[in-house]
């Protein structure tokens, strides 16, 4: 018999939900959206995730997306919501507000574990790196078939600068970068990419993927790199294959270990222990400017958690634009 989750996506400007069968990966409703409400805060967030499931008339388990670092259910971090999300109880929250069972994940997280179980990735093992370009830049890393959670790639940093606000699709806008000019930051982006982790597959996700043919053929790595395939829907097939694992006893908690994505019937148990997350730093403010970041690898002070620090005055300071190599 068919599994049905309600899969959420919560973004910055919208809320969107279906439900899904978790076994083909098709939705079974209509795609509703609600605007997310301003200041997104996690009561209001709460409330208009509320509202979705009542619009669907939905009793069944959830699964929910998150634009931030989610451990067991706890929201660590906020690059680009509300900053009282970090240390919410994002879980509770949301089963507090529709007296449902909730599991929430990191958005390009649930994104690549759709991906990989329906769309672009579907079939492909070894090390797969989905990358989302929106408001923010997304990670979701998954070696055969499982996910390394919570990878945060885009607050890696390139010549003392971090990445995010240099080459995500907002950047990208309200810098007004065209095509040509936007491709060759990703592409210093990702050619650092693959120096780190040697993906056999690059999958670009988030709103710019809709744009491919137009930046697709610049794009230059070594790995295969395609675009996404379930578009607006990867996370919320994402989120509703993640809440199925965990129902079915799978994983205990997810982002906590290595993430299951294949068909929930193929899944491997996995024990989970939980343990109390800490809340980390505050969102970046990262540099704005137009300014390259150097042709040298990461400086010694870069490291994945380094996004969460806050830039010196001195690297606030635009500078003058490099080449590109
Ligand atoms: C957040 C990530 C999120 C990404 C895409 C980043 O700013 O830190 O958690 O996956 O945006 O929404």
């Amino acid at each position: 018999m068919s599994k049905h989750v309600l899969g959420i996506d919560i973004g910055g400007t919208g809320i969107k939900g279906a439900v899904v069968d978790v076994e083909t990966g098709a939705l079974l409703t209509e795609r509703h959206r609600i605007p997310t409400p301003q200041p997104a805060t996690p009561q209001a967030v709460a409330q208009t995730v509320k509202q979705l499931v009542a619009h669907l008339n939905w009793k069944g388990p959830v699964g929910c997306t998150f634009p931030a670092v989610v451990q067991h259910g706890v929201t660590l971090s906020a690059a680009n919501v509300d900053n009282a999300w970090i240390g919410a109880n994002a879980e509770k929250l949301l089963e507090d507000a529709t007296g449902l069972d909730v599991i929430v994940l990191n958005d390009a997280d649930a994104a690549a574990l759709g991906e990989v179980a329906f769309g672009a990735g579907k079939g492909h093992q070894g090390l797969v790196l989905m990358l989302t370009f929106g408001t923010g830049i997304g990670s979701g890393l998954i070696l055969d078939g499982k996910l390394v959670p919570n990878t945060e790639l885009g607050h890696l940093e390139l010549g003392g600068h971090e990445v995010e606000p240099w080459a995500s699709g907002k950047a990208k806008e309200e810098q007004e970068l065209g095509f040509k000019r936007w491709t060759k930051r990703v592409n210093r982006y990702l050619k650092h990419l693959e120096m780190l982790f040697t993906p056999d597959l690059f999958i670009i996700g988030g709103g710019i993927s809709k744009d491919w043919s137009k930046f697709g053929d610049m794009l230059e790595v070594k790995a295969e790199i395609v675009p996404a395939v379930l578009r607006n829907n990867a996370g919320i097939v994402g989120a509703a294959l993640a809440a199925q694992a965990v129902r079915d006893g799978k994983i205990g908690a997810i982002n906590s270990d290595l993430m299951p994505t294949s068909l929930p019937s193929s899944l491997e148990p996995q024990v989970v222990k939980a343990s109390t997350p800490k809340p980390r730093a505050s969102r970046v403010k990262a540099a704005q400017t137009d300014t390259m970041p150097s042709s040298e690898a990461v400086t010694s002070e870069s490291k994945p958690d380094l996004a969460l620090k806050t830039p010196s005055s001195s690297e606030l300071k635009p500078q003058k634009p490099s080449k590109i190599p």
